[in-house]
């Protein structure tokens, strides 16, 4: 079973493959609904409503390297599994917006894994895409714009080895502040 912070690397990367600028993660806790909410929104090119179709096939993909596509279909098989739910919207041209709802408490609910790992490989790895990350729990609320960042840096890249660092610590104590499920 994946990690849900793999999940979230997986959609992302479809986020980046149809050209998005601007990537919103989300993760919302609400432990009094019993309930883990996973956002991921984009602005690159969308679906149309007949790819949109198709998407959530597990045998469907617009790629031409490998014949299935499994990552949507897997998440959402997986936010089902644990009596959650799972949505995709999208708007060709303007971007898609993938929604999985997974029960907090569940026995099968996958656990976060290595979610700053995660975040750092997205972040440094593109000087072009920005990320708004927004971790929500009742303690609290935490949120990193890399737009904000790359202002502070000026002509520093975000991939600095020391910024790396620095985002890691960062984001590790801002998380452990709120504190995120396992
Ligand atoms: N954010 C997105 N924007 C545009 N198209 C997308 C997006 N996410 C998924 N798709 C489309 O849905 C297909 C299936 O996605 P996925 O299940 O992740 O499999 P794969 O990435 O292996 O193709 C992709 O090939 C792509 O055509
Ligand atoms: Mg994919």
């Amino acid at each position: 079973m994946k990690d849900l912070s793999l999940h979230i690397l997986d959609i992302v990367q479809n986020s980046i493959r149809a050209k998005a600028t601007l990537i919103g993660i989300e993760i919302d806790e609400q432990p009094n609904e019993n309930q883990l909410i996973i956002t991921i929104t984009d602005n690159g090119t969308g679906m149309s409503p007949e790819q949109l179709q198709s998407a959530i096939d597990p045998f469907y993909t617009s790629r031409t390297t490998r014949k299935v596509g499994l990552g949507l279909s897997l998440f959402k098989q997986n936010a089902e599994m644990t009596g959650g739910s799972f949505s995709i919207e999208s708007v060709f041209g303007k971007g898609t917006k993938v929604t999985a709802i997974f029960e907090l408490n569940h026995l099968d609910r996958p656990i976060m894994g290595d979610l700053v790992g995660t975040l750092l490989i997205l972040i440094c790895s593109s000087d072009e895409i920005n990320y708004v990350f927004k971790h929500k729990t009742p303690s609290g609320e935490y949120e990193l714009d890399t737009r904000e960042i790359r202002q502070t840096l000026e002509n520093v890249p975000i991939s600095n080895p020391d910024v790396r660092l620095f985002l890691k610590e960062m984001l590790q104590e801002n998380l452990e502040q709120i504190q995120i499920s396992e």
